[in-house]
């Protein structure tokens, strides 16, 4: 049976004996933490942890290892390890999925159009559907006109909160790819609902391609935002965002219907479906800088990008800790540790071990890839036969899958963009998409 968690955030000084006590547990465990998952193979990292515990665990099946992470331990286990184990399942902060329909009362998720949904995967349509619900529930609560859909990507979310749900939307992304394909992606939309609707002024996402790098500039934009008329094109060149915010800025103008003529004076929502690292830190800080911000709905994402206090791109204002409360208690992670603290648990004991397996054999792989890069020593010469790669030479049998899937290929190479893994994996330089759910 899991722990049951002694913990609670209900107060301030509640939440900063939580942060306390996760503090005092992890420190001894640096070492381990702030390193990444191959070095754990690459520098031998096993052998600095408890003989004992690793006596036990080498012999321990797969499917008891996958039930760790839940705080599922085993009898015979040494009690130091079963300790270690218990103690770090009562520290994990609650996860739990809230009964939206109770905190929403008027949401209505409404299935989405198959013009919407093309090229959203399962998982992506799921996301999309549900938030662009929320986010109508609560622009409707807070007598809000306009949506800022921060970190857009390719305009999923907009385009869905614009043509199903008649918003005015404003998607900002830093890249100006994605901006163009937003944009093309609008323009088919907008054909399908005005041939079905017979109506000629839809709402369409305006798309502004811009870096956000702090709540400063964020702010300047729901500003300028916010004094523009109905149907004003929004010129970035007035707003002032600062000086490194404006490279390479540029704008495309669809119609933009940024205010209404709502007695209670114009207002904004941010939204942000996997606003990456900072993105989502800096939502938040805008939304307290700003009172015409009525809400901010957000899913964040790669934390392990969050910039940190002593690492390499800190900044004057750093995206972790967010809280003053635990930037006093001294909580520190480093990107190693923030990954990890993505990892799901739910996830890792539902795997089957077939793939446990698989997931383990790709970081072992990698991690003697990173040894040879580094030596630049040839492991020695190979063939393929039967969909595995054999290492020639040797005494015993060394194979690699050769049938690796792109996310495969992607997850053992450490996440690389889809640009740099194409470039790594010749075989898959005809891919267009990576759909992770990770990135
Ligand atoms: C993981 S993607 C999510 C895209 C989209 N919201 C979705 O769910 O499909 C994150 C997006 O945020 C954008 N982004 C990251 N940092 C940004 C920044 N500082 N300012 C603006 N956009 C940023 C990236 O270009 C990328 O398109």
């Amino acid at each position: 049976m899991a722990p049951h968690c002694r913990y609670s955030c209900d107060t301030a000084a509640q939440t900063l004996e939580w942060i306390s006590a996760i503090n005092d547990f992890l420190r001894p465990y640096m070492f381990l933490l702030n390193d990444h998952v191959v070095n754990f193979f690459k520098d031998r990292l096993w052998e600095s942890i408890d003989k004992q515990w690793m006596n036990c665990l080498r012999k321990e099946s797969v499917e008891n290892l996958l039930k760790i992470p839940s705080g599922i331990v085993q009898d015979n286990w040494p009690a130091s390890l079963k300790e270690f184990i218990l103690t770090s399942r009562s520290l994990v902060l609650p996860r739990e999925q809230v009964e939206l329909q109770m905190m929403l009362p008027n949401l209505h998720v409404a299935s989405l159009d198959t013009v919407l949904t093309q090229g959203m995967n399962m998982k992506k349509k799921h996301e999309v559907e549900t938030l662009a619900a929320v986010v109508r529930s609560i622009a409707e609560s807070t007598g809000s006109q306009t949506i800022i859909d921060v970190g857009a990507g390719q305009g999923y979310l907009a385009q869905v909160l614009s043509f199903q749900y008649n918003l005015s939307v404003v998607a900002i992304d830093a890249s100006s790819h994605h901006g163009a394909v937003t944009s093309a992606r609008a323009e088919r939309i907008k054909k399908h609902y005005a041939a079905k609707t017979k109506n000629a002024h839809l709402n369409v996402p305006q798309t502004v391609t811009c870096c956000v790098m702090s709540s400063d500039a964020l702010k300047a934009f729901s500003d300028a935002l916010l004094q523009k008329n109905d149907f004003e094109p929004l010129e970035m060149k007035e707003i002032d965002l600062g000086e490194p915010y404006l490279e390479g800025l540029e704008v495309e103008r669809k119609k933009p219907s940024l205010c209404s003529n709502s007695n209670m004076g114009p207002s904004l929502v941010l939204a942000g479906l996997h606003a990456c690292g900072d993105l989502s830190v800096t939502m938040l800080r805008t939304f307290i800088e700003c009172k015409e911000i009525k809400a901010v709905v957000s899913i964040g994402c790669c934390y392990n990008l969050l910039s940190e206090e002593g690492s390499q791109n800190s900044g004057s204002q750093c995206g972790f800790p967010v809280s003053e409360g635990a930037k006093l208690s001294g909580l520190s992670l480093g990107k190693s540790a923030r990954d990890l603290a993505c990892q799901s648990a739910e996830r890792w004991r539902s795997l089957t071990k077939d793939a446990a397996l698989q997931n383990f054999e790709l970081h072992a792989f990698r991690a003697a890839f990173q040894m040879d890069l580094k030596t630049v020593m040839k492991i020695g010469g190979g063939h393929e036969a039967g969909g595995l790669y054999y290492l020639d030479g040797g005494g015993s049998l060394v194979a690699l899958w050769s049938f690796l899937s792109p996310l495969q290929w992607h997850y053992g190479l450490g996440y690389p963009s889809l640009k740099a893994l194409k470039f790594l994996v010749l075989l898959l330089s005809h891919l267009s998409t990576l759909e992770c759910e990770l990135c």
